[in-house]
């Protein structure tokens, strides 16, 4: 049995995730606003540290894995908490937990982006800067500022600036022996989704956008993927960013991957 921290373990694919991992034998510490063995707002700074700590102390400083797949979606009625959780509930965790893997069996780490991460080039992405800067409250003034667009820059902006975070380590972790890679789901049947589909700003487009397998994924789609890329057949699977999304990418952008 492996031990191993999840975030947003509460609903959606995180639910789907812990069910399948738990199914495959492994031990999960999870880390939730509800319904967790830590519960903690990774809104905040304190709320993360709060998070790590409290993790670190329940798994004695030793980690097979994390998954994180805490995340708010465009909808988010406070925008910045959109940029705080997505990006540096995803980032200040990795770190964190970066010498607890090091000490871990096999270990690896899965973070949870978006197919929205490929909406916004890099160098293009108004947030990357503050964000690659660790300047929260900065990341946050620019989406609070950005008037009704604000939520989708938030999370196509905190998911795009996520993949390069994740990518831009690949190097250091791989050689601490550490598989560190991103899923990009499509539209998923979650929580999340069904608040934007109902949000007047968002819904419309959410609902037209219609993958080539017509039809919208389910939970468990992202936890087999998860569950795969966690286990010992994706030993060489490293710094990748898995697109999940019935094809949506492959029919949008054909020539860019
Ligand atoms: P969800 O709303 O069902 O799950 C999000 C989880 O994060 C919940 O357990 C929630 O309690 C937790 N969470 C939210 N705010 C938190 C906070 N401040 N502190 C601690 N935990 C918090 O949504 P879903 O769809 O399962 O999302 C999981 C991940 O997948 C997110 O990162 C999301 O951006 C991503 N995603 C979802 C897609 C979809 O269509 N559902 C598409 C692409 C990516």
């Amino acid at each position: 049995m492996s031990t191993i921290v999840m975030s947003g373990c509460a609903t959606g694919i995180g639910a789907a995730t812990r069910q399948a991992l738990e199914a495959a034998g492994h031990k999960i510490i999870g880390i939730d606003i509800r319904d967790a063995e830590v519960i903690a707002d990774l809104s905040s700074a304190a709320g993360r540290q709060q998070a790590i700590a409290a993790a670190l102390e329940q798994c004695a400083g030793t980690l097979d894995g994390i998954v994180l797949c805490a995340g708010l979606g465009p909808q988010t009625k406070v925008v910045g908490n959109v940029v705080s959780v997505n990006y540096f509930g995803a980032t200040e965790l990795m770190d964190a937990f970066l010498p607890a893997l090091k000490q871990g069996y096999q270990p690896a780490a899965v973070v949870i982006s978006s197919v929205a991460s490929a909406h916004l080039p890099f160098e293009k992405n108004p947030l990357a800067p503050a964000l690659e800067a660790g300047d929260e409250a900065g990341a946050r003034a620019i989406v609070e500022n950005a008037g009704e667009q604000g939520g989708n820059l938030a999370y196509a902006g905190s998911k795009n600036a996520l993949t390069v975070a994740v990518r831009k380590r690949a190097a250091d972790w791989g050689k601490a022996g550490v598989r560190l890679n991103t899923i990009a789901p499509g539209a998923t049947e979650t929580p999340l989704l069904q608040a934007g589909l109902q949000d007047p700003r968002y819904g419309e487009s959410i609902a037209k956008f219609v993958p080539p397998l017509g039809r919208r994924a389910e939970p468990a789609e992202m936890a087999s993927v998860i569950a795969f890329l966690m286990s010992p057949g994706a030993a060489y699977v490293h710094g990748a960013q898995i697109v999940i999304d019935g094809g949506i990418d492959a029919m949008m952008r054909p020539t860019e991957f």
